[in-house]
């Protein structure tokens, strides 16, 4: 599958070397026309035959899935400029609408009655967003089997064969076991409100490879 990694952060470079790795071809975007330093982490991992690199709207072009993972101020302006790239295909949106005013505490940029990948979706209509990975940290997102089988990824998107094509990419392409289909795309404004629980776990835990499970009775 041709895989378009809009964002060269943590989560771009982790995500495309897991695509990669699973037989993907991958183009990664940023906003310049070259970028020095994508292209020698790609080289120093072997991985130039998989992976190239362009700016956002070339990277976006003639991928079959887009996956958004740029700072969340941004990800609406690089949602845009990837418009008629992504047309009629799905993206994948692992942004969080992370803000710290005074350096420390975090606060959400949208909230409550509406989430950042609704906004994304919003702004791509024609594009059919699903929301994961956006609740664990960018090296867990490619090795979840580091903590075991028995722990969570969400996805959530308005279509339901798009959550499905998600889904299974975690499962097969980076070893995700346990994913649970949230339904529509207003259960991400959970999965991005969980970041203020994430935070609290990352400090208390004291580094940031965790994530969490759910622990059910049967039915009553
Ligand atoms: N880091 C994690 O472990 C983690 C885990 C879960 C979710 N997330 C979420 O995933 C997203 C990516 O996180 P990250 O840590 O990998 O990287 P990041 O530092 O949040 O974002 C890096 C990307 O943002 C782009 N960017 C910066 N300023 C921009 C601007 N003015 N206009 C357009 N694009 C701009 C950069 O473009 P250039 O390439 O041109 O520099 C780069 O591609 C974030 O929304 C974050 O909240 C991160």
């Amino acid at each position: 599958m041709n895989i378009a990694i809009l964002g060269t952060g943590d989560v771009g470079r982790s995500l495309a070397e897991g695509f990669a790795r699973a037989g993907h071809r991958v183009t990664i975007g940023g906003r310049s026309a070259e970028n020095d330093e994508v292209e020698r982490h790609v080289r120093d991992r072997n991985l130039s035959d998989a992976v190239q690199y362009r700016d956002f709207p070339s990277a976006a072009e003639g991928c079959e899935i887009a996956v958004l993972c740029v700072a969340g101020a941004h990800a609406l302006s690089v949602a845009d400029a990837v418009r008629t790239a992504v047309r009629d295909k799905i993206l994948i949106d692992v942004t969080n609408p992370l803000e710290f005013p005074d350096g420390k505490t975090l606060r959400l940029s949208v909230a409550n009655d509406d989430s950042l990948s609704e906004q994304i979706q919003r702004t791509l209509p024609d594009t059919r967003v699903v929301k994961t990975l956006n609740t664990v940290n960018s090296h867990i997102m490619t090795h979840p089997r580091e903590l075991g089988e028995n722990h969570l990824m969400f996805v959530a998107g308005d279509d339901e064969e798009a959550r499905t094509v998600v889904r299974n990419l975690l499962v097969e392409s980076l070893g995700w076991s346990d994913v649970v289909d949230l339904g529509a795309l207003t259960a991400a404004r959970a999965m991005e409100s969980y970041l203020h629980l994430w935070l609290q776990l990352w400090r208390s835990n004291g580094h940031a490879r965790f994530n969490i499970a759910l622990v059910s009775a049967p039915p009553p």
